[in-house]
Order: structure tokens, then C-alpha cells, then sequence
């Protein structure tokens, strides 16, 4: 095969406003692998259910999240973009590969061991307040990949495990039915892309340190003023690669930009509040056409919702005659 008939396929989860760092480290990445892939994404709503109990919360974010993707440039004719909650066989594969993935592998996933730990620490019993979601999300994952004959998975770091656990299963499945499943490869992303929040720390909501893609300008200059710099004087030369501020204005800025800025930088003569008003503005000129197109699609909704529907037909005529073989393959079907 070469790649313009592999699949790349990878789950969204809909958690909240996405910012900078999602934007360079996972949307854009991934939207230019849709040049040379046959690319299927979806929202992971069903795996954000594991998280979000409330369901105006849940809602929400599959929209905003839904809409975050259409505005920064996903081409519904060149990605099939639907959600999971739509393709049924996810769930049914999912039980099937149940029934295949050894308990052990799952007692050794990084999120439910985190888990244990903590309960462990707090001198709770080991399993205190842990659902059966959080446990079997590898597994629902591993269906998500599976049931497409998917090549490639666009994933952070992060993910790296539920990939090898959604191979370890393929194979396990495989050896004993025959080749049906495809093995997926994991595609890690550059860490060269991960950018710093304001503090320093990687940009991650956890630590409430992001500048979200799509605030208001003024909400966004806020964040940048914000961001942590060290106390140099503007006279004083400045190292570029140890900044925060550079390591996102980089990024963003043009080329000729970034040399004149990095000069300034090694000799001296930049002043920290200068370079976060021309960063500020940037990010402003930048996100501004996608954020009308972000309001108008959560203004109303039913663009979504025929991209999602249109996504989800064209993601079931690939997963249903997966199924039927895997059906087929256990003695379900004739
Ligand atoms: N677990 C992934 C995350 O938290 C989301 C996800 C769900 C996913 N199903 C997937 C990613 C299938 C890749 C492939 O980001």
C-alpha cells in the first residue's frame, strides 16, 4: 500500500476549549496528515463519558470541540470526521476484544495503575471509587482503532501505551483467526512542537496555564502579558531558546520575524512587554477568521451536525463488513 490508501485514524476527546499547545502539538499535525492519508477522526464522546457525568458538560464540549475542528480547517470532504457514539460495531467489537485482551494488560495501563496509586497513597482500598470505564477504556479504544483496518494513529505521547495495547490484542485476535485485523502503528508526535504555558510548565489545562485558540483578543493579550520571563533588562542580551515567550512566538511569527527577533534576543535591546504586544497580536490576526467561523458553528449547530451524520455513514461502510468477517471469524455467523 502506499500511504494515500493507508488510514490514519485518531479519537478527539471532547474536553473544553483547546488551546495553543493542542493547536501545534495535535490539530495541525494531524490535519496535514490528511494530505497523504486516508484520514478518519472522530470524537471520543463515549470515552469522555469515563470523565464527565453532567450531561449539559458533555454536550457542550462535543460541540465546542466538534466546532474547534471544522474552524481551524478540517475539510469534511477530505476527512471523514464523525463521532463515536454513532458506529454501533465500536461497542460490539469492543466486547469481542474483550474477550481476547488478557485482564493482566489492563491491570498495567498507565491511567488505571495512576489510579490504584492514588488510592494506595490515601490509604484507601485499591479499587475505591473506580468505575469500569476507566478500566476498560483501553479496550474501548482498541475497538475504535481496530474496526477500520487502521495504518497509522496520530497520537501524543501520552497514548502510546493504548496503541500498543490495541496491538497486543490485534495480534493475540489474529493468531488464532487468521489475518483480519490490521496491526496499527503508532505516530507520536514531534516533541519539538510542544510549547511551554505561561508559567513554563508544558501547556496543559491541568495546570490552567493555556492560552486558548479561541478567547476573546483581549482575553488572549492577558494571557501572554502573563507569560514568565527572567528579569533581564531590555539592553541586556537574552538567551531566545530558554524563553517561554520566543518558544511560542516562534511558532507563530514569519520567518523574517523570528531571525530579526532572534537577533535582538543575542544582542541585546528587547524588551519582554514588546515581543508579547507583537505575539499577542499575532495570535490575534491569526485565529481571528477562525473564531467567527467557531461562534457561527456553535450558534448553530446543525452544520455539526450533517458533517457529523454524513461522517458517520461513510465511517459505518467501512466498519460494518470489519465486523461482519469478525463476526464471521468467532462463530457468531455463518
Ligand atoms: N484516548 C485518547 C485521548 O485521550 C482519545 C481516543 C479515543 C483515541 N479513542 C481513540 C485516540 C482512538 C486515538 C485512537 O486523547
Amino acid at each position: 500500500l502506499n500511504s494515500q490508501e493507508k488510514i490514519a485514524l485518531t479519537g478527539i476527546k471532547p474536553s473544553g476549549k483547546p488551546h495553543i499547545g493542542n493547536y501545534l502539538g495535535m490539530i495541525q499535525p494531524a490535519l496535514a496528515l490528511a494530505d497523504s492519508y486516508r484520514a478518519y477522526y472522530f470524537i471520543a464522546d463515549y470515552h469522555a463519558l469515563t470523565t464527565y457525568k453532567d450531561r449539559a458538560i458533555l454536550q457542550r464540549h462535543i460541540y465546542e470541540v466538534a466546532a474547534t475542528w471544522l474552524a481551524l480547517g478540517l475539510d469534511p470532504k477530505q476527512v471523514v470526521f464523525f463521532r463515536q457514539s454513532d458506529i454501533p460495531e465500536v461497542f460490539e467489537l469492543a466486547w469481542v476484544l474483550a474477550c481476547w485482551a488478557p485482564k493482566g494488560l489492563l491491570n498495567r495501563a498507565h491511567a488505571y495503575k495512576a489510579a490504584v496509586q492514588a488510592n494506595l497513597e490515601s490509604d484507601r482500598e485499591l479499587d475505591d471509587g473506580i468505575h469500569a470505564g476507566l478500566y476498560n477504556y483501553p479496550l474501548l479504544m482498541a475497538a475504535d482503532i481496530l474496526l477500520f483496518g487502521t495504518h497509522v494513529v496520530p497520537v501524543g505521547q501520552d497514548q502510546k501505551q493504548h496503541i500498543e495495547i490495541a496491538r497486543d490484542i490485534a495480534s493475540a485476535f489474529n493468531h488464532r483467526h487468521g489475518k483480519i485485523l490490521s496491526v496499527p502503528e503508532a505516530l507520536i508526535g514531534d516533541e519539538t512542537n510542544v510549547v511551554p504555558g505561561i508559567d513554563g510548565r508544558k501547556m496543559s489545562k491541568t495546570y490552567q496555564n493555556t492560552i486558548p485558540v479561541f478567547d476573546e483578543p483581549a482575553a488572549i493579550r492577558k494571557q501572554v502579558m502573563r507569560i514568565v520571563t527572567d528579569a533581564k533588562s531590555p539592553r541586556e542580551p537574552k538567551d531566545p531558546d530558554r524563553c517561554n515567550v520566543f518558544a511560542i512566538y516562534r511558532h507563530f511569527a514569519d520567518q523574517t520575524a523570528v531571525e530579526r527577533r532572534l537577533r535582538d534576543y543575542r544582542n541585546g535591546g528587547l524588551a519582554y512587554s514588546d515581543i508579547k504586544q507583537e505575539l499577542a497580536q499575532i495570535l490575534e490576526d491569526r485565529f481571528a477568521p477562525q473564531r467567527s467561523i467557531y461562534e457561527s458553528l456553535l450558534a448553530d449547530r446543525t452544520a455539526i451536525d450533517l458533517v457529523l451524520a454524513q461522517g458517520a455513514v461513510q465511517a459505518r461502510s467501512l466498519a460494518k463488513p470489519l465486523m461482519a468477517k469478525v463476526r464471521r471469524a468467532i462463530g457468531i455467523d455463518k
